[in-house]
């Protein structure tokens, strides 16, 4: 039996000081939105509450789907690199990027180096850009397997990308994996489900992920970006992966999204296959108090 933790979203704040030359990009319209909206809202109370109640639940392993930061500021990067380090040691917690962390030319490259321990597959090669991409960690049976779709997109754009060469590796990744019988576990920031977003919010090139998934299988695929909790099903040559997206891990709630939560998986192989249980904590909107939200079985 395997427990792996979901967050998502974390948006970390407060936003450090910005100088006036690193908001000559699209972080000008970034930080406009940041101070009118999510700056007054995502207290970093927030996220410190629901982190302490799923450490509290000691999962082997916790899966991160991006958007750690807001800007793609080298000082908020080194903030999530702290807060990492707080949420766990490198060989149990894999992250992979979002948007905002890719926010504007050079922010992915900056964010994947201080974040390396937490990115890197267990071949330790130096993930740089996407073209490193689809990275693989083994885990009791379970391979996590994480892909990128992180990339600076225009302004009031948070469109997500994935080429046909990601593609074509995750296939085979998921091939090899699926062939030796391991649990195949998919983290991308972006969901990968058609009209699951805004137009301007949308992983171009979903159809590629899911033809790989189609063809080779998944068990499970995660995702954030929408701060959503949604379970969504793609197909695959077995019948249909759930993909599973979780609300941000910063927001209050009260307002057109729910407040922060975490999902829980257990992972247990059975006669029949993978049996994939969901558990989602987080708090009722108005409570400070983590609980329970609901339970389901996946698979
Ligand atoms: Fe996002």
């Amino acid at each position: 039996m395997f427990r792996l933790a979901h967050l998502s979203d974390i948006h970390l704040g407060p936003l450090p000081p910005v100088a006036r030359r690193e908001l000559m990009s699209k972080r000008i319209t970034g930080y406009v939105n940041w101070q009118r909206n999510r700056g007054r809202h995502y207290l970093p109370e927030t996220t410190a509450n629901l982190v302490a109640d799923l450490l509290q639940r000691k999962p082997d392993h916790i899966a991160v789907t991006g958007d750690l930061i807001n800007l793609g500021l080298d000082a908020e990067m080194r903030t999530a690199r702290d807060w990492l380090a707080a949420l766990g040691a490198p060989h149990d917690v894999s992250v992979v990027c979002g948007n905002h962390d890719a926010y504007v030319p050079g922010a992915l490259g900056a964010a994947l180096a201080a974040w390396q321990p937490w990115v890197a597959g267990d071949d330790g090669h130096v993930v740089r850009d996407v073209k490193d991409y689809p990275v693989l960690r083994r885990r009791d049976g379970i391979s996590l397997i994480g892909c990128n779709s992180a990339r600076a997109s225009l302004p009031l754009y948070a469109t997500g990308y994935f080429y046909q060469p990601q593609a074509d590796a995750l296939a085979e990744l998921l091939e090899a994996e699926g062939r030796a019988g391991r649990c195949r576990v998919v983290l991308i920031h972006h969901p990968p489900v058609a009209r699951a977003t805004a137009f301007h919010k949308r992983l171009i090139g979903a159809s590629r992920f899911r033809e790989a998934v189609a063809r080779h299988g998944a068990e499970l695929v995660l995702h954030g970006h929408t701060h959503l909790a949604t379970i969504h099903t793609i197909p695959g040559p077995n019948g249909p992966v759930p993909v599973v997206g979780v609300p941000s891990a910063g927001e209050p709630g009260g307002k057109r999204k729910p407040a922060a939560r975490y999902n829980l998986f257990t992972i247990a192989k059975g006669p029949k296959g993978w049996s994939i249980a969901m558990q989602e904590y987080g708090a009722a909107t108005g409570s400070a108090e983590i609980g329970l939200i609901a339970k389901r079985q996946l698979a």
